[in-house]
Formats: structure tokens, C-alpha cells, sequence
């Protein structure tokens, strides 16, 4: 095992996050000052938007109106000692291979997909996910908590290792996922709550199609020809890109992500057919492998574009895969099975 699988890195590694964390702390002042006020908490409705039942409803004493609702942004981050920890896994999202290196292996950040600090309500965000958790994820067939998702991210979408569960880290980006969270009540599902948002057609994607995509709507000139990526660029394949287990390696998923935020100075500029296209083309190529992914959907009924072999699924078009350095940190055990009967 590997000194980043036995968890003596973070505290190492702690001292270089705040290194990163002054740096850009000056980066930001503008962002800073431009920020929002601290949003007034609205109260004007029930907060039991997922489930509708009028006994629900009745039951809840908290009420929650969306429209009115703003997330917390750096700027109100408080100055004491949970401000620190919240700060903190601010920096770990936005820095994560500068802070975590052990860990982080990729040149991908938590920010290259949850764009905006985890904000941006089409890239996947992270507002409310405080509220969401635990859930039952059809991918892992169990409830899992906020920690083993951040760490699924960890070794699936940044192709590297999970954080030991218990560390500082892990911590101060759960406080900063609740900090990003505030007032919104448990069970509540707000916009991005199921993920990116779900392409309302699944269209075929064309290869050759993408690849004059790639350079006639000038991604080439970010992500670069080899599709390598840039300093704070991500690459988009290769072996420091997302591993063949994330959500990003399926073609609706990339689909929706690129069409509702690439390219980054004109969002929204591609239509559906563009963006299948280029997420046909982009996941054509040969990505980091993601151990264990046979054991996903253990209950069947994968969606059909999952790029490897599962219970009763085929592969959609896999890629070529690479193998990965330390396999067994790349795993996220599942919290045991439980079984229910009917009530
Ligand atoms: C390659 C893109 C990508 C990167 C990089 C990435 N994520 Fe994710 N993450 C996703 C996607 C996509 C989802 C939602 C799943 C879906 O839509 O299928 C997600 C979901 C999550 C969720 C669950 C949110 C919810 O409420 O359901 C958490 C928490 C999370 N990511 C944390 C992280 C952290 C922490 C990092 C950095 C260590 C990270 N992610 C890096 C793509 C990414
Ligand atoms: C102006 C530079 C720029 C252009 C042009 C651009 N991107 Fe990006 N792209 C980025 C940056 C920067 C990120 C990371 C998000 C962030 O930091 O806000 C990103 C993130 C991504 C991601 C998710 C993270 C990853 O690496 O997998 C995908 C997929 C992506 N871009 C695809 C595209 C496609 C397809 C195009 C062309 C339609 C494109 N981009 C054009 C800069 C660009």
C-alpha cells in the first residue's frame, strides 16, 4: 500500500494548500468585492418540493423558496475557525492536484466539471448536495454518504486516489459543501440536483463529425490537438483526463456538460447534434482505466451508454483504457448491502 492509500499525505500536504490558498486569496480580490451580499434566508414556502404530499408538507417546519435563494460565496465566508475549514475545502476544490498531489493525479481539478466553485447550476453543482446525502445510488446499489461521493469523484472523475474519509480534508470540503448548502432543508431538490442536466433527446454521436467540431469551434485552442490540456485547462483524454468510470465518459453525459457550458467563452452556442458529436469524439480516445467498474449497477439496468461491460449491459463503444498506477486506491468500498422488505 502506498503512503497516499494509508492517509499520512493530507497533513504533508497541508501546509501547500494554504500556500496555494494566499496566493490566490489575492487572485480573488475582485471577485471578492463583487460578490453578493449574504443572501436573507426566504421563508415564504414548504420545503417539501420532491415529495408534493400534502401530510408532508404538513409535517414540515421548515419552508424554503428557491427563486429567493442564493448561495454563500467566498466573501461570506466567515473569519473564524469553521470559516478556516470552509475556506479551506474552497482552495481543495478549486487547487486540487497543487494541494493533494498524492491524490489528485490527474491534471483535472474538482473545478474543471463543477464550475463556478460548484455553483453553476448546469456543470453539475454541489449547492444542496449537503441536503441530498445520504442517498441510494443505482450506480453502487447502496445509500452512500457525502464522503464516499466525493471520493467516487476523487478516483473516478479525477482518475486518482480516495482521501482517507477521517482526514482534515475530507472535512473541510464537507464544511464547504454545507457552507454552500445553507438553508436548504433536508430531502429538498433543487435545480442540478440530479446531476448535469439530462439531454431531453439521446442523439448519435459522429466521430469524424467531432473531430472538425473540435477545431472549427475552436476547443482545439484550449484543450489543445492532442486533447492534453493546459495549466488550469483540463485535458479531455489521455492519461491525465477522467477515467473511463465517470459519469463524464458517457456520451449524454459529456453531451450535456459541453452543451450547456463549453465552449468557455460562448455557453450554450452548440446545438445537441454539435455536442453529441464532440462528446462521441472526445470519449472515442483512450482514457485511464477505473477498477472495479464491472461491479457498477449490481442490480442491472446500467443506461445504454455506459462504456464498459455490467450486470445484463454491454459496453457502448468502449475506449481504449490505461492502466492505472495504484489500482487499489482508485476503489471506494461500498457500505454494505442492507436488505428491506415492503411495509
Ligand atoms: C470530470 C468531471 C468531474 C470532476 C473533475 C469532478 N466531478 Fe464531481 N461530479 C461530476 C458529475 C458529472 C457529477 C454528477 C453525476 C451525473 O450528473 O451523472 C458529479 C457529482 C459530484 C457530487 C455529488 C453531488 C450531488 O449532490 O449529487 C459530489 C459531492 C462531487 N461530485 C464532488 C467532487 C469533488 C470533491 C471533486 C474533486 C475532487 C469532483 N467532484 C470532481 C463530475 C466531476
Ligand atoms: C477559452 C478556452 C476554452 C475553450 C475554447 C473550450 N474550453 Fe472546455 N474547458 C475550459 C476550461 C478552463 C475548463 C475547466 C472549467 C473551468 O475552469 O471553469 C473546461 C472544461 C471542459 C470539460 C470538462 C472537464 C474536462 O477536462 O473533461 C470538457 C468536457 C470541455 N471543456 C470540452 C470542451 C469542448 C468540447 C470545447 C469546444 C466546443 C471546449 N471545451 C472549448 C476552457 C475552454
Amino acid at each position: 500500500m502506498s503512503a497516499a492509500a494509508k492517509g499520512t499525505g493530507p497533513l504533508l500536504r497541508a501546509r501547500r494548500v494554504a500556500l496555494v490558498a494566499v496566493v490566490c486569496m489575492g487572485a480573488s480580490a475582485t471577485a471578492c468585492a463583487k460578490s453578493d451580499a449574504p443572501p436573507a434566508a426566504s421563508r415564504a414556502t414548504t420545503a417539501a418540493t420532491s415529495s408534493g404530499s400534502a401530510e408532508h408538507a404538513k409535517e414540515s417546519a421548515v419552508t424554503f423558496r428557491e427563486a429567493a435563494w442564493k448561495p454563500k460565496r467566498e466573501a461570506d465566508i466567515p473569519n473564524d475557525s469553521m470559516g478556516a475549514s470552509i475556506k479551506r475545502g474552497l482552495y481543495l476544490l478549486r487547487f486540487t492536484p497543487e494541494s493533494l498531489p498524492a491524490y489528485a493525479t490527474s491534471n483535472l481539478r474538482c473545478t474543471s466539471c463543477h464550475q463556478d466553485d460548484g455553483l453553476r447550476p448546469t456543470s453539475a453543482p454541489l449547492t444542496g448536495s449537503q441536503a441530498r446525502f445520504p442517498k441510494y445510488m443505482t450506480r453502487s446499489g447502496t445509500v452512500i454518504a457525502l464522503a464516499d461521493r466525493v471520493n467516487y469523484c476523487f478516483t473516478r472523475s479525477l482518475a486518482g486516489n480516495a482521501i482517507p474519509v477521517g482526514s482534515r480534508e475530507m472535512v473541510d470540503l464537507l464544511a464547504y459543501f454545507a457552507f454552500i448548502s445553507k438553508d436548504i432543508p433536508v430531502g429538498t431538490k433543487i435545480a442540478g440536483a440530479d446531476g448535469l442536466v439530462a439531454m431531453p433527446d439521446t442523439l448519435d454521436g459522429d466521430v469524424a463529425r467531432g473531430e472538425a467540431l473540435y477545431t472549427a469551434k475552436l476547443c482545439v485552442t484550449c484543450h489543445g490537438p492532442q486533447g492534453a490540456g493546459n495549466g488550469p485547462i483540463p485535458p479531455l483524454w489521455g492519461p491525465k483526463s477522467y477515467s473511463v468510470g465517470a459519469s463524464m465518459a458517457r456520451h449524454e453525459r459529456a453531451a450535456s456538460f459541453i452543451q450547456h457550458n463549453m465552449p468557455q467563452t460562448a455557453p450554450g452556442s452548440l446545438s445537441a447534434q454539435e455536442a453529441f458529436d464532440l462528446s462521441a469524439f472526445i470519449n472515442s480516445h483512450a482514457r485511464p482505466d477505473s477498477p472495479g467498474k464491472q461491479n457498477d449497477w449490481p442490480m442491472g439496468g446500467a443506461p445504454a451508454d455506459v462504456p464498459y461491460d455490467t450486470k445484463g449491459h454491454k459496453a457502448f463503444l468502449p475506449p481504449p483504457v490505461l492502466p492505472r498506477a495504484n489500482p487499489s486506491g482508485a476503489i471506494v468500498p461500498n457500505p454494505s448491502r442492507i436488505s428491506h422488505t415492503a411495509r
